[in-house]
Formats: structure tokens, sequence, C-alpha cells
């Protein structure tokens, strides 16, 4: 059977109108519940690892991973590294076995963005990459922790500008690209509005497959628009890490005596299967394999 590529689900989505999430996971508990949700809903799976969630777990040993699920549950699995922040870290990915990569150039002068993502398209090319992710507006806000206070403020000014977006992907050859339309890393009292509209006029601008970050604490509704106007995937990392975190906590306060590992990260790792199973159904993947 031909293996299909990250690609082909991308180009799936967006003419059936759905997406895929992006689920981000930093340690092997998180791995399975996320498996888990995807064996139950049949749905193929986009995994990620940042920067620090490749730096605990290491990346080749995040490769392994995957790919020994790949081959027990035969699910069409991808693993994608995210928000890679400079050439050498990128090109470690590509050379550990990534499916997928994304060069975060938004700290770059955009000139300079364009050159090394332009470097990155030429080696995933070499490799059988077949997703590269660019970005040049910074999504703003933090993934590590369970913030409850105010979302950072964003001015409609830092958002991805429709003709910046074209001479981006006219230029690099990514074939997807980051943008920023109101959606933040973290979960927050109140996540910032989407602009819809600003999304429609970069699509008609640019090519590539478009995709959201910050898909946590965003309302299902907000994210479906999106989807709607041709978003093929959302990222997902906060809302993981948090019904991982939380549940462990809960259970070492129930359990103050327990100490095997096989019995102490059950719950959460029931925790994440459930909290990625939610985002399946509403993204709408379960049953695409
Ligand atoms: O790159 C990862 C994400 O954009 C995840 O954002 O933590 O708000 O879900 P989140
Ligand atoms: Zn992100």
């Amino acid at each position: 059977m031909v293996q299909r590529t990250l690609k082909y689900y991308y180009t799936k989505a967006r003419k059936e109108g759905w997406a895929l999430p992006q689920f981000n996971f930093s340690c092997a508990e998180q791995l399975q519940g996320i498996i888990e949700a995807g064996v139950h809903l049949k749905a193929p799976l986009l995994l990620g690892t940042s920067e620090g969630d490749s730096r605990f777990l290491g990346k080749t040993q995040a490769v392994a991973l995957v790919e020994s699920y790949r081959k027990d549950t035969r699910l069409p699995i991808f693993l994608n590294f995210d928000h890679g922040k400079s050439f050498e870290s990128v090109k470690e990915a590509i050379e550990a076995g990534y499916d997928a990569v994304h060069f975060d150039g938004s700290a770059f002068l955009f000139k300079e963005n364009i050159a090394i993502a332009r470097k990155v398209v030429a080696l995933a090319r070499k490799n059988r990459i077949s997703v590269v992710e660019g970005e040049f507006s910074e999504i703003p806000g933090k993934h590590s922790s369970f913030h409850k206070g105010e979302a950072p403020l964003l001015s409609k000014d830092s958002f991805t500008d429709p003709a910046q977006a074209r001479e981006f992907v006219r230029k690099t050859g990514v074939d997807s690209l980051a943008v920023l339309i109101g959606t933040v890393h973290g979960i927050y009292k109140k996540n910032p509005n989407l602009d819809l509209e600003r999304l429609q006029e970069i699509k008609k601008h640019v090519m590539s497959f478009l995709v959201l970050h910050g898909g946590s604490g965003t309302p299902p509704r907000d994210l479906l628009a999106a989807v709607k106007t041709g978003v093929v995937k959302v990222n997902i990392s906060t809302e993981l890490r948090a019904a991982f975190t939380n549940t462990l906590r809960e259970t070492l306060k129930k359990e103050p005596d327990e100490i095997a590992p096989y019995n102490i990260f059950v719950p959460s790792v029931r925790a994440v299967q459930k909290a990625a199973e939610r985002h399946i159904q509403f993204l709408g993947s379960a049953n695409k394999i």
C-alpha cells in the first residue's frame, strides 16, 4: 500500500472542510493518550514536539516512539517539529526523521526569515519531508503553564498581512503558513476574537495551506469558523498538558501510598485521551483515515 503523506491529508481536509488537530506531547504517557484517541476514533494523527518537548524527550526518541505506534496501530501518524527557532534545530529534526517541520522565523527580520526558510525548504525536499511550515507573525502567549489571567494584548496591526503572506510563501516555497488572526498560545480568562475577514483575505493571496496555533482555550465555534474559511490544521498543546498534569496532581493526592508508575499515570493518560477525542470530534478528523 502506498504510504499517504501529511500533504495528502491537508489536501483532503481543505477539500472536505475539516482540520487535523496537531497534538503536542513531551512524554510517552501523553503520547499514549493521544494514540488511544486516534485509534478509538479512526483519525489520522498529527503529533508535535516543540523545542522544549523534544529537548526533554529527545528527537530520536520521539521519532522512534511515533514509528512504533505507526507499526502497531497502522494509523497514518505524522510527527511535526513545532516552532523550530533556528536552521540548526530544524536540521536536527529533519535528520532525526521527523515527517514535517515548522520553522518559526518570526524573531528574525522578514528578509532573514525568508532566507532561512528557503534553506529549510531546500533541505526538507532532499529528505522526503512532506510539509514545511513557515511563520513570520509571532503568535503571542505561553503554553508552559496554565494561565487564568488576561490574554496578551493583541493589536490588529500585528495580525498577518495578506500581501506579506503572499511574498513570504512565494519566496520561500513553504507548504503551509502559520497565521496570526487572534489565537494565542495558552488558556486565559477570555481568548481574543478571531479576525475571519483577515483570514479570508490571506486565503485569497496565498496558495499554501493555512494553519492556526494556540488552539487551546479557543471556543470550538471560532475554530470551526476558521476551518470553514480554509484552515487545515490547529495546534493544541496547553489543554493536553493541563489534562495530564492536573489529573496527576489529583491522583497523587488521592493515592499518597501508590508508587507504581503504571498505576499512577493511568488517569492522566485517560484525561489526555478525552481531551484529544474532543478536538478530533469537533475539528472533524474522526473516521478520515
Ligand atoms: O505550537 C503549539 C501551539 O500553537 C499550541 O497552542 O498551547 O494554546 O494549544 P496552545
Ligand atoms: Zn504554536
